[in-house]
């Protein structure tokens, strides 16, 4: 599928292109991401609009966000050229949603009492649009019943909250409370637009996604495994269905819920895995992220008994690969079929070679040496290796990684529709 090749280097989110986004800049050292947030969205076709806070200005200048969004970037409640250009009504209702950005203690808690002394708090209240707030803050003011109180209030008005995380804060203390990253605020906006009635992009296509891991019995007691949790999967599988593909998630046992929305069909071994992926084609889109079995070993019908003499040998025979066998060429073959590569040296190398050797179009490289956390924990550092390159994404929790991923298939599937039409 060589048209979802040149797409990949970026260019407009289809779920972004030509929203109009009202980004409210509150007083909070996060403000310095604020630049880098305008141009992501414009580098997806978004429309930006600014306001910036009395507070906002301490950490960012007008200027740079007039500059990054092409727009005048307005400050003022009663100025009377920004009144006589643009009302404080207009500005708040001549938007698709409202984004605060960094959403501070201070502005949410104005926002849930309905408070309106500067141009920001206004626009928030008298717009009949939809908002969402990143919130950004110290961890100790974060976890206030005060914060945590608004925050229940705004969230009970369908006010969408994206963050925070938890890690280093500029404050010097660690915890809850650091604004989303830039990439999270864009999936969640993505989200949001792509759960209005009828615009899921992949709305007319079928997903198979594989997770967690899968079980050979040895005999009636015991297994071979690996530690995969099924976290990346479901994440992939939850993130498709809210583009709207219908999704079959084909999983191992895992503890992990099952996502909204998705039909999921449990297994334990490769083999009926591979049973699974089969039944459930045709499907445009593959995603492997299952960490299957690669031996199986020949079970035994009773439990093998500790009795004092040698330990058993295992036979090992070769599980099928599923990944390769549903990347193979034919007329079943999916439109796109995604890989992942668990490696835990030459991670890149390795991954580019296991792409190509699987057939496979795209293959997201991770980390899985025991040191990085990946098998079980909630965030992953990925490189998307494809046929035009490597992009190396910035550490992500899976959700947000599961979420990026859609959208990027999302654009593929989009252009290349165009392409066809
Ligand atoms: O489940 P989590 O705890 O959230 O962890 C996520 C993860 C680390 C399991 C996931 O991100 C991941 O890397 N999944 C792939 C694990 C793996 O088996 O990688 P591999 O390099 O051994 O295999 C390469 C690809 O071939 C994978 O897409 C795998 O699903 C597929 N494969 C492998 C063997 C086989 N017999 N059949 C396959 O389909």
């Amino acid at each position: 599928m060589n048209t979802i090749m040149r797409d990949l280097t970026a260019g407009p989110t289809p779920l972004l292109e030509n929203k109009r986004i009202l980004l409210i800049v509150a007083g909070g050292i996060a403000a310095v991401k604020a630049p880098d947030l305008i141009r992501r969205l414009r580098e997806r076709g978004a429309q930006v609009r600014c306001i910036l806070t009395k507070g906002g200005a301490n950490f960012v200048t007008p200027l740079t966000l007039a500059s990054l969004s092409g727009e005048k970037c307005y400050q003022d409640l009663f100025s009377l050229t920004d009144e006589s250009e643009m009302g404080h009504i207009r500005l708040s209702r001549e938007a698709d949603i409202l984004l605060v950005a960094p959403a501070t203690a201070d502005i949410m808690a104005k926002m849930a009492h309905g408070m309106a002394d500067d141009l920001a708090t206004t626009a928030l209240l008298a717009t009949d649009k939809p908002v969402m707030i990143a919130p950004s803050m110290n961890v100790m003011m974060w976890t206030h019943p005060a914060t945590q109180a608004n925050l229940q209030t705004l969230q009970t008005r369908d006010v969408r909250i994206v963050g925070p995380g938890a890690g280093d804060l500029a404050c010097g203390e660690v915890g809850d409370g650091r604004m989303a990253e830039v990439p999270e605020i864009i999936a969640a906006l993505a989200r949001f637009f792509a759960k209005a009635p009828n615009r899921g992009p992949l709305s007319s296509l079928k997903a198979l996604v594989t997770s967690g891991p899968t079980h050979e019995p040895i005999d009636p007691v015991r297994y071979i495994g690996n530690r995969s949790s099924g976290k990346q999967g479901h994440a992939i599988a939850a993130a498709l269905a809210e583009l709207g593909a219908d999704v079959t998630l084909v999983s191992g046992p895992v503890t992990e819920a099952d996502p909204d929305g998705v039909k999921v069909v449990r297994v334990e071994t490769a083999k009926q895995m591979m049973k699974a992926c089969k039944d459930a084609l045709p499907a445009q889109i593959v995603v492997c992220a299952a960490a299957v079995a690669d031996w199986a070993a020949d079970t035994r019908e009773a439990k093998i008994k500790k009795d004092g003499g040698a330990a058993p040998t295992l036979k090992l025979s070769e599980n099928p690969d599923i990944l390769a066998t549903l990347a193979q060429k034919g007329p079943l073959r999916p439109d796109l079929v995604i890989g992942f590569a668990a490696e835990t040296e030459n991670l890149v190398e390795n991954a580019k070679a296991k792409r190509a050797r699987k057939n496979c179009d795209w293959l997201v490289a991770n980390d899985v040496s025991q040191m990085s956390g990946t098998f079980g924990g909630d965030s992953n550092t990925v490189h998307l290796v494809t046929a035009d390159g490597v992009e190396s994404w910035p550490t992500l929790k899976k959700r947000a990684v599961a979420e990026r991923l859609a959208e990027r298939i999302a654009a593929a599937f989009n252009h290349q529709s165009q392409h066809q039409s």
